[in-house]
């Protein structure tokens, strides 16, 4: 167990939920903060589905489940995390937002408490000069969905002290996933090598290597995936892995993180993916998923 007591997380939407629903799951005290009531009580109903959903199962006991929901407390007031022991941000991926958000935490939690981010691409160190902590500020990425994926990303930041980078690695582990240690260059280690991958999956498309479909069930297949590379896509957010590649070229400059035009198109076109549109590369309105080319 870390010496953590008190978790923070701010932002509870398909991230930030997961993440306070697993704080809580480990046992401890939880506080997610929102902007407004309505964003809180919706990522706090898709707690309960989740957490309904082990019950069903039988991997967790009605009783911890009211426990859990017990030890989680939903807020949209930043002055309810003052005394956490660490915060966690899972806002959406702007920059500036991030930091004028971390510049406020700053001057209301408590000083020995780590910052973290769960940023899929932006730099720690920027976020981290946001605040008069660099030292306790670290990233904690997290893979969705979070309640069922066991990684956590630990990212120290060339600022970051050795006793916050343990102390938040110890806290990963206490969460029941597993860590990995990673440094500070946009992606870390699983978005640097998964986004040049899907990206790729757009161009053999695009080159007409094959079919949306066979290209999936090829990477499944062949390689053991659980979802190939479009399904994957869908699954993200295309509007999410537009920004992450964005971000990503602006740091590196290599072609393999640029974005494929059918990708900016796709957004364009407001298909946004499988939870936010119901739309990406595929069509989910039917229940059986159809290639947007051949769902014309
Ligand atoms: N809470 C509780 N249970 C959940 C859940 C949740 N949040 N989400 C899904 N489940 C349950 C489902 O209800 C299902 O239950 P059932 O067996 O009773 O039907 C069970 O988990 C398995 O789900 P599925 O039937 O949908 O099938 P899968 O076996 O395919 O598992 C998956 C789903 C774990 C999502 C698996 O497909 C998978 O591992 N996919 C890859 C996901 C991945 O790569 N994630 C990383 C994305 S990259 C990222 O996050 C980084 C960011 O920076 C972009």
């Amino acid at each position: 167990m870390s010496d953590i007591k008190k978790v923070g997380v701010l932002g509870c939407g398909l991230m930030g939920s997961g993440i306070a629903q697993i704080a809580a799951q480990a046992g401890y005290e939880t506080v997610v903060r929102e902007v407004e009531q309505k964003f809180l009580d919706k990522g706090l109903a898709g707690i309960d589905k989740s957490l309904g959903k082990f019950v069903e199962k039988g991997k967790m006991q009605a009783a911890d489940k009211d426990a859990c929901i017990a030890r989680l407390k939903g807020t949209t007031n930043l002055d309810d995390l003052a005394d956490c022991d660490i915060v966690i941000e899972a806002i959406i991926e702007n920059a500036e937002l991030k930091k004028e958000t971390y510049a406020a935490l700053d001057r209301i939690v408590k000083k020995d408490a780590i910052f973290a981010s769960n940023t899929s691409s932006l730099t720690i160190t920027e976020l981290s000069m946001a605040t008069a902590r660099p030292k306790q500020f670290v990233g904690l990425h997290f893979f969705n969905p979070v309640p069922l994926m066991k990684l956590v990303e630990v990212v120290r930041t060339i600022l970051t002290s050795d006793e916050s980078f343990n102390r938040a690695f110890a806290f990963a582990k206490s969460l029941g996933k597993e860590a990995v240690a990673a440094r500070d260059n946009s992606g870390f280690i699983v978005n640097r090598l998964l986004v040049p991958y899907i990206l790729d999956a757009i161009r053999a498309y695009e080159e007409g290597v094959g079919s949306i479909e066979d290209i999936d069930k090829a990477m499944m297949l062949g390689c053991g995936y659980p979802m190939g590379p479009f399904t994957l896509l869908d699954f993200v957010g295309l509007d999410t892995t537009y920004f992450i590649t964005e971000v990503m070229f602006a740091e590196y400059q290599e072609k393999r993180f640029a974005a494929p035009p059918l990708l900016r198109k796709m957004v364009l076109a407001g298909r946004l993916g499988r939870n936010k549109t119901g739309t990406g590369f595929y069509d989910y309105s039917s229940g059986t998923p159809i290639p947007f080319d051949k769902a014309k």
